[in-house]
């Protein structure tokens, strides 16, 4: 069946099967590769992009379903000129190794501080009825909100450098944390 998504701005007319999903529409049929597919099953996170400004696992919805909303893939995110600043703050934080989930991680950040800033709670918030602001996401809270995007390389420190200075914090030095677990493996040994 013919089916009209928008992508990244761009309107795309696409001639699939009902049963395609949105994550192989967008690979297969449009070409946007940057969306992975991880474990096709809705357990890493890996191919998150955004619907409406929600996250949104694609190997989970259907294409056809996602006619008349807004599409927008890690390659939708940066200008000609500029990364997003969640891009940028991922490359400055060594928020990832291999890359694998970083398209899915970034997404999901990027929403991440859209719901913050819409006061969505999370299941670590203290208080239901003061969520926290921007600049107030504690570490918890951050990897709370972002526990739905695994990492098999284990980059989570880094991910999460990588919010808190988009949030306006100090995220921790990369030597400090280095310095600090040689120390703890001093300690321990
Ligand atoms: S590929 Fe979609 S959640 Fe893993
Ligand atoms: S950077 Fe390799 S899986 Fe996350």
């Amino acid at each position: 069946m013919d089916v009209k998504l928008t992508v990244n701005g761009e309107s795309q007319t696409l001639s699939i099967e009902p049963r395609v999903t949105l994550l192989d529409a967008l690979r297969e049929n449009l070409g946007l590769v940057g969306s992975k597919k991880g474990c096709d099953h809705g357990q890493c996170g890996a191919c998150t992009v955004l619907i409406d400004g929600q996250r949104v696992y694609s190997c989970l919805a259907l294409a056809v379903m996602q006619e008349g909303k807004e599409i927008v893939t890690v390659e939708g995110l940066a200008t000609e000129e500029n990364l997003h600043p969640v891009q940028a703050a991922f490359i400055e934080n060594d928020g990832f190794q291999c890359g694998y989930c970083t398209p899915g991680q970034i997404c999901a950040s990027v929403a991440l501080l859209e719901e913050v800033q819409q006061g969505c709670a999370s299941a670590v918030t203290p208080d239901l009825h003061s969520p926290p602001k921007l600049a107030e996401l504690s570490e918890a809270e951050i990897k709370e909100r972002l526990s739905g995007n695994l990492c098999r390389c284990s980059a989570y420190n880094g991910i999460v450098a990588a919010v808190q200075q988009v949030v306006g914090q100090q995220p921790p030095s990369p030597m400090a944390t280095v310095v600090g677990s040689r120390g703890a493996e001093e300690q321990r040994s």
